[in-house]
């Protein structure tokens, strides 16, 4: 069992296609060759196009933020899997805390997109992650665990392979407040125990982890190091070329 490291940079609604081919650019002069350590990067919809041009000739992978379900059809303001692939995109994050809270998504909408994206052989980058009340009360591994399993109802194991997870407390996104190293650990155990429910033990050992929540080059390092973290989801330190590289070298040095 080897889990390559994956750092990906969710660019959230956040610049121009021209912004973004300026910082696509810096993190490939930086990073752009290397393997050892898988890179991604999540712009907005508006820069897919651009930045699909410009990570063509490097390592770096192309993840998009949401997609519908459906594969065409009356759905005003939402774009399908297809569209995704046509711009060579291979992720997507789904179920991003984000689109819980502001955009009404649930469990159960969400497992119908990670089941269409993995049909049109998307990796989903699929967000799970427990509110502060939620904490606070006691409830984070029962939100999380139902987030997991209803998430991921019919999942085939055919397809683990494209399969990543990412742990992001809520309470921890923009807030600067990040789990501890401990704290983040002991729900990423959990959740490859509930993975290893769901699907056995072997296959849950080769699914990747990903903490997210105000990961900075400051903390990678200590968080990269517990044995349940498999890489990064980052926000705002990923608009940032600088930030976001020092990241990944940080996962690069921890996994050397
Ligand atoms: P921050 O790194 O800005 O806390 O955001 C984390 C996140 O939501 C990534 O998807």
């Amino acid at each position: 069992m080897s889990r390559k490291f994956l750092i990906a940079g969710n660019w959230k609604m956040n610049l121009t296609p021209d912004e973004s081919a300026a910082l696509v650019d810096e993190i490939n002069s930086l990073t752009g060759s290397q393997t050892s350590v898988q890179v991604c990067v999540c712009p907005p919809f508006t820069s897919l196009p651009v930045v699909s041009s410009k990570v063509e000739q490097s390592e770096v992978h192309l993840g998009a933020q949401n997609m519908h379900a459906e594969p065409s059809g009356a759905f005003t303001g939402e774009v399908s899997a297809e569209m995704l692939r046509s711009l060579y995109v291979s992720h997507v994050i789904l179920g991003h805390s984000e689109r819980r809270q502001y955009f009404g998504e649930t469990n159960a909408s969400i497992n119908s997109k990670v089941i269409a994206a993995i049909n049109a052989n998307l990796r989903p980058v699929f967000c799970i992650g427990e509110t502060l009340e939620e904490r606070e009360a006691g409830k984070t591994m029962d939100v999380v665990g139902a987030q997991v399993r209803e998430g991921l109802v019919n999942y085939p194991s055919s397809a683990l392979d494209l399969l990543v997870v990412a742990y992001e407390p809520v309470w921890a996104i923009g807030t600067g407040k990040t789990a501890t190293n401990e704290m983040a650990q002991e729900v990423h155990r959990e959740v490859r125990k509930i993975l290893s429910e769901i699907f056995g033990e072997s296959a849950a050992s080769s699914i990747r982890i990903l903490y997210g929540g105000s990961m900075k080059p400051e903390n990678a390092a200590g968080l990269l190091a517990q044995p349940d973290i498999d890489g990064g989801l980052i926000g705002g330190a990923s608009l940032s070329s600088k930030s976001f590289c020092d990241i990944i070298e940080a996962a690069l040095s921890t996994q050397a």
